[in-house]
C-alpha cells in the first residue's frame, strides 16, 4: 500500500470533504492504489525498452499532416499488427511525424505488457558490431530478437561507421531481419526512401533481401509533409538562418516546403 502511505493527507482529505461510506473508502484507496501500481508498472518496462521519451496519440496534431491516415495509423495504435507479427515501414521527409508515431505505438506496447525494444539504426549496427569483438555478438542478436516489438528508428540518419573487419550494416542488418522475420514484428523509420537504403547500408544485393523480407508483411506509410520542427520554429518567431537558405527561393518562407 505505498501510495496510500504517501499520499494519506490527501486521501484523509478527500474522505473528510466527500464524506463516502466505509465501501466507498476501500474501493477508492484500492483503486488509487492499482492504478499507481500500474503506472509504476509501464514506467520500469518504459525504461527498460529504451524508448526515450513519451510520446502519445494525444499531443499529435492530425491537422498540421493531413496526407496521413489517421484511421491507419490508430488502427495500428490496437496493436493487432504485433499479434499477426506484421511489420511497419514509415518513409518521409525530416520532423513529419514518423518517429513520434512510432514512438507512440511503443508506449502503447509499454501499456499492453507487449515485449518492446526501441533503437535508432545507428546505435543497433553499433550494438550489434561491437558483440563481433567481444564474442558476444550472438547472444546480443537473440537479445535483440526477442521482443514482440521492435522499433529500429531513423534508418538513413547518422553516419554507418564500417571497420574492415566488420560486415556491412546490410549485412547485420539482414541477419536480424531475417531471424525477427514472421516471428516478431519490427517497426523501422527511415528519412530517405528504400530506393537509397541499397547505398546507406553499404550492399544493395543484401539490402534487397531485406526489403523483400519487409514486403511480404510490412504494413507501408510514406508521409509528405511540411516538417512540425520548422512549424515549431517559425511558432517562436524564428525564421532565420535555417529558413533564409531554404530551396523555396527568398520570397516565402510560409509558401516553401520549410
Ligand atoms: N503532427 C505532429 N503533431 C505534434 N508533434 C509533432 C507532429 N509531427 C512531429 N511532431 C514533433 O516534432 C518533432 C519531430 O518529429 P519526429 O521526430 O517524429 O520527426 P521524424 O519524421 O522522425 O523526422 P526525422 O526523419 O528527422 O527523424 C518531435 O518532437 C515530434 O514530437
Ligand atoms: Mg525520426
Amino acid at each position: 500500500m505505498t501510495y496510500t502511505q504517501d499520499h494519506l493527507d490527501e486521501l484523509l482529505a478527500w474522505a473528510t470533504r466527500e464524506r463516502p461510506g466505509y465501501s466507498a473508502i476501500l474501493e477508492h484507496v484500492l483503486a488509487s492504489e492499482v492504478g499507481a501500481k500500474s503506472e509504476d508498472r509501464v514506467a520500469r518496462r518504459v525504461q527498460k525498452s529504451g524508448l526515450p521519451e513519451y510520446k502519445t496519440f494525444e499531443a499529435f496534431d492530425w491537422d498540421f499532416q493531413p496526407t496521413i491516415d489517421k484511421g491507419f495509423v490508430l488502427e495500428l495504435a490496437g496493436l493487432d499488427f504485433v499479434e499477426r507479427r506484421d511489420d511497419i515501414v514509415i518513409t518521409g521527409d525530416s520532423g513529419t511525424g514518423k518517429s513520434h508515431i512510432l514512438k507512440a505505438i511503443g508506449l502503447r506496447a509499454c501499456q499492453q505488457g507487449i515485449s518492446f525494444r526501441y533503437v535508432r539504426c545507428v546505435d543497433l549496427l553499433q550494438d550489434l558490431h561491437a558483440g563481433l569483438a567481444d564474442d558476444s555478438y550472438l547472444r546480443r542478436l537473440k537479445g535483440w530478437m526477442r521482443p514482440q516489438l521492435l522499433v529500429i528508428d531513423d534508418v538513413g540518419l547518422g553516419h554507418v561507421r564500417k571497420r574492415d573487419d566488420e560486415p556491412t550494416a546490410a549485412h547485420t542488418l539482414f541477419n536480424l531481419i531475417d531471424r525477427r522475420h514472421a516471428n516478431a514484428s519490427t517497426a523501422i523509420t527511415s528519412n530517405i526512401q528504400l530506393r537509397d537504403w541499397g547505398r546507406y547500408l553499404g550492399d544493395a544485393t543484401i539490402t534487397m533481401a531485406i526489403l523483400d523480407r519487409l514486403a511480404m508483411h510490412a504494413l507501408r506509410m510514406n508521409i509528405k509533409g511540411s516538417s512540425y520542427r520548422q512549424h515549431v520554429a517559425r511558432e517562436r518567431g524564428n525564421v532565420g538562418p535555417f529558413l533564409a537558405d531554404d530551396t523555396s527561393g527568398p520570397e516565402s518562407p510560409e509558401g516553401g516546403e520549410d
